[in-house]
């Protein structure tokens, strides 16, 4: 899932050369547009109804820096809520019913950052959301331990396109 369909094409591509006999599907989809339970569910109904899912990994990401008053904009603030904070809770409320029927065990992994544990000037919109991710994570994995192993990672610093998106 992404925003850009040519990355997804370019991607999948690769997969493909590298592991000929697996089926891929991209989905396009701009997750700063979508603020409700009932959008996800529908972009579910509409590009993922018919595959089984084992494993959903809510990684995408942003993340603004600089003084929320002055620095921010209203659109930099909403698309960090957007994308950090309610694609994770959104998606995960728009698919848990599908993971726990399946008859094997099925996993969610909710891609978090240190910062969750970090108060701190310049990065306070980015640091809520993944501290917000983390304590649906870990609340979630305890709901859904007996059919869904729910991980939160709490990833460390590396040099990637986040900050300049
Ligand atoms: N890099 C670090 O130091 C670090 C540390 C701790 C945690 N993390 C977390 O790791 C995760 C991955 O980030 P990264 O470091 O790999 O940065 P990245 O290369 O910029 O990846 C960000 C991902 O989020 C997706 N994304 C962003 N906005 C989106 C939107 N509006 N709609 C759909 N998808 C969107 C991007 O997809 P497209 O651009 O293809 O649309 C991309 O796949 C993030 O949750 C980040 O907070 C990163």
């Amino acid at each position: 899932m992404s925003r850009d369909a040519g990355k997804i094409a370019y991607r999948l591509q690769e997969l493909r050369d590298k592991y000929p006999n697996i089926e891929t599907l991209g989905v396009e989809a701009d997750l700063a547009n979508l603020t409700t339970v009932a959008e996800y569910q529908a972009l579910v109904r509409e590009k993922l109804s018919h595959i089984d899912i084992a494993l959903l990994v809510l990684n995408a990401g942003v993340m603004q820096t600089g003084v929320y008053l002055e620095q921010n904009s209203d659109a930099d603030v909403e698309s960090t809520m957007a994308v950090n904070g309610l694609h994770v809770a959104f998606l995960a409320k728009a698919l848990i019913g599908r993971l726990r029927e399946r008859v094997n065990r099925s996993g969610i992994i909710i891609v978090s950052s240190g910062l969750a544990n970090v108060v701190s000037p310049g990065i306070a919109t980015y640091c809520a959301t993944k501290a917000m991710v983390t304590s649906f994570g870990v609340g979630l994995h305890y709901e859904e331990h007996d059919k869904v192993d729910v991980l939160v990672w709490e990833a460390g610093p590396a040099m990637t396109g986040l900050g300049h998106g």
